[in-house]
């Protein structure tokens, strides 16, 4: 019986928070960490077996799921919003080409389940932006957007017509002080710490009123476990939950920083393509469905997100 769990994109934001908390859950040994560019960190690469992987080389995927025995994947690979817009080519070969090798050779290698990301990045400028139900109009207008609407639609395919366990939250902007954001269009809400705690003040590339969803890392592991672990009996969904966590603005943000640091200060500098790309994802997020179908419940809020952030990176930066 196959019995370990390959993280692709191991070094990145969530995959570094997530591979040490696999390895508690279900062995250090059945974790494989799977790098690509960017280096592991010491906690990643020294907790348990690790690989180097591109997700874009079809050959590379299989002979990864052939030799190291996996059932589960979590498939974290991913260029993220604002460096696919800069990037069509890279964009769509680990977007697009690379979760297509990931299902292809879990079908083959008989791998029980796949967990893969969607995003808020699935919504568009027609969908209903506040308290965006589940199940509504998609229609996104970045590159990134239309390989997480694909991503959803191949996973629910997959698991309906090809019996692949395929599942997938569409998550919001997470906010984390272990390991810093690529390029997305929600990285304001952890670079405004950095900023805080450095030198006292931030320059934000979005409008102060541009509320989106976001959610705190803890919460972010806990949904995706949770989701991963769900009854298959009680799914009636696949690859395509909202999950909300909390959602402000970055004047709400400042508040709340303010609130405990009263010498912050902020000001403006808006970046026309990210402010666009916001501008086309919803400000909040219903997650009945989640709710109901796995028992999804965030646990952190606004206040207690921004005390744990300062509280951590403040240890980080000393
Ligand atoms: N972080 C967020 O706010 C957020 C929000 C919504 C959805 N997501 C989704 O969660 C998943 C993980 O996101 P993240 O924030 O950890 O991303 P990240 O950009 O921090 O990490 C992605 C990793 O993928 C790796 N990668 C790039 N090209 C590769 C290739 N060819 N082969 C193998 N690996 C490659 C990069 O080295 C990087 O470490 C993605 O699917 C992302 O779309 C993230």
């Amino acid at each position: 019986m196959k019995k370990n769990i390959l993280v692709t994109g191991a070094a990145g934001q969530i995959g570094t928070e997530l591979v040490p908390a696999l390895r508690e859950r279900y062995g250090d040994e059945r974790v494989i960490a799977a790098g690509h560019r960017t280096p592991l960190p010491d906690e990643v690469r020294d907790g348990g077996p690790h690989i180097t992987l591109d997700v874009a080389n079809q050959a590379d995927v299989v002979a990864a799921i052939r030799d190291h025995d996996i059932e589960v994947i979590y498939h974290l690979a991913s260029i993220l919003s604002a460096l696919a817009e800069a990037n069509r080519q890279n964009a769509h070969a680990v977007n697009v080409n690379g979760l297509y090798h990931v299902l292809e050779a879990a079908v083959a290698g008989d791998v029980r389940q796949v967990n893969v990301p969607s995003s808020i990045a699935a919504f568009g400028p027609d969908t209903p932006p506040v308290n965006t139900p589940n199940e509504t109009l998609q229609r996104p207008n970045t590159l990134y957007g239309i390989a997480k609407v694909l991503g959803e639609l191949w996973g629910n395919y997959y698991a309906t017509k090809l019996g692949l366990d395929v599942r997938g939250l569409r998550l919001p902007g997470i906010i984390s002080w272990k390991t810093e954001p690529t390029a997305g269009t929600t990285d304001y809400a952890v670079a405004i710490f950095y900023g805080a705690l450095r030198e006292g003040r931030y320059t934000c590339y979005l409008r102060p009123d541009t509320s989106l969803p976001m959610m705190y890392m803890p919460d972010c592991i806990n949904a995706i476990i949770g989701l991963a672990e769900a009854d298959m009996a009680k799914l009636k969904h696949h690859a395509d939950f909202n999950v909300a966590g909390v959602s402000f603005t970055p004047s709400e943000l400042t508040a709340a920083i303010q609130r405990r640091m009263p010498d912050f200060e902020i000001d403006y500098d808006i970046d026309p393509l990210r402010q666009g790309i916001a501008d086309s994802w919803p400000d909040s997020l219903d997650d009945s469905v989640a709710r109901a179908e796995w028992g999804w419940r965030p646990t952190y809020d606004l206040d207690a997100m921004v005390d744990d952030m300062l509280a951590n990176l403040s240890i980080k930066l000393r």
